[in-house]
């Protein structure tokens, strides 16, 4: 490849995103130079929180610029090398942006992490399960929620990369865990694959019924990532003293309303509320992929994967994550290399 293809942000976005709102811009690849290394895309790392990255509301980093490069989350292989710790055939995980390479300099490790090499996973694996999502469900669930054994853990967009996760390290705590997710299909993973004790289709008649059927004891916890309606209904099926790990509100990230809840519910259930980001724990994340490995390496954590083909679809593709169009994490997949960890540096 000859071409380094960038996504620059063109236009904020007003409701849905569109392809109009990012420029494709199209240069040399870059070479490294003294103490620089280059990297090539393997996969891009689609999310919610890119929606608002483009948006100038107030949030937890800066917002992407306009004509910036989109931010975004990626894993990446070096290809060329003037920078001892990466060196080539490193495998780098964080911030790469929307782009082919990336360019690394002695103070990327902030925004770039190598691997170590020989881990037995395929390199998408640090961006789900064991990667940013994967860890917002394990230190969300476990240092938010605080979840008991028997006790009804109720996660929401239970079928994404989040959702999947939250639950599953629920019904390893040994909790009653009820998903909602939109469409049978998805309910079904859950249940028949993932171990989840019920499903709830929100998008069928009668799912708050439903709710309230798979949670004859009360709710608990709820690990909550969409808001609205969804939300409301959850916490009205709390328990005294339940937990809600207030992870992300999906269902208003297209809308320049402010996001609401009911603030009556929380006083007269008298429930704890707890709003994070995943980067709170920066310091503990190799605790937790650890232990995310561990299960994942076990077969008690399982992962599913959305792969869209060409960074060239990345303005499109991520419109899935608001129609639901994604099963698990959603990824585009940037560069054909498909080797796995174990053989960097070969
Ligand atoms: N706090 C943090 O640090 C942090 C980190 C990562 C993610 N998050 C948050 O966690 C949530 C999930 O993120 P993710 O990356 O794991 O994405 P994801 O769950 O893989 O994908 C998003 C899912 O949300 C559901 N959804 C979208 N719009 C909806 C709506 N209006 N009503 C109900 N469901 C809707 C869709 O599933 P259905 O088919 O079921 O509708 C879609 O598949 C988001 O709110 C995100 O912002 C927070």
């Amino acid at each position: 490849m000859t071409t380094n293809r960038q996504f620059r942000l063109k236009a904020r976005p007003v409701g849905r995103i569109k392809p109009t709102d990012f420029e494709l811009v199209e240069g040399p690849v870059p070479t490294a130079g003294p103490g620089q290394a280059v990297a090539r895309l393997l996969y891009l790392s689609l999310d919610p929180t890119n929606r608002i990255w483009m948006t100038d509301m107030e949030q937890y980093m800066p917002p992407v610029q306009l004509g910036e490069v989109m931010r975004g989350g990626g894993i990446a292989r070096v290809v060329e090398s003037q920078l001892p710790e990466y060196p080539v055939g490193t495998l780098v995980t964080g911030l790469t942006g929307w782009q082919d390479y990336v360019v690394l300099d002695a103070g990327s490790s902030a925004m770039l992490q190598a691997l170590p090499p020989g881990l037995p996973v395929p390199p998408q694996a640090f961006m789900g399960a064991l990667g940013v999502t994967g860890l917002t469900a394990y230190f969300g669930l476990l240092e938010l929620g605080q979840p008991q054994p028997g006790e009804t853990v109720v996660v929401s967009a239970a079928a994404g990369a989040t959702g999947s996760v939250v639950g599953q390290i629920a019904r390893i705590k040994g909790c009653r865990v009820v998903g909602i997710a939109g469409g049978a299909e998805k309910c079904r993973w859950l249940t028949a694959d993932l171990g989840f004790d019920a499903a709830v289709d929100y998008k069928a008649p009668g799912w708050q019924a439903a709710l309230r059927a798979a949670c004859p004891k009360g709710i608990d916890v709820n690990f909550e990532n969409v808001g609205g309606e969804i939300m409301d209904e959850v916490m009205s099926g709390m328990n005294l003293g339940g937990r809600v790990v207030l992870c992300g509100m999906i269902s208003g990230y297209n809308d320049s309303a402010p996001m609401r809840g009911r603030f009556d519910l929380i006083l007269m259930k008298r429930l704890r509320v707890q709003g994070f980001i995943v980067i709170d724990f920066m310091p503990r994340f190799a605790e937790g992929v650890m232990q995310l490995a561990q299960w994942y390496l076990s077969g008690e954590l399982k992962h599913r994967d959305t792969v869209v083909d060409g960074l060239e679809n990345a303005p499109t593709a991520i419109n899935m994550l608001f129609d639901g169009s994604n099963v698990g994490k959603l990824l585009v997949k940037v560069s054909d290399e498909q080797g796995t960890s174990d053989e960097q540096g070969t």
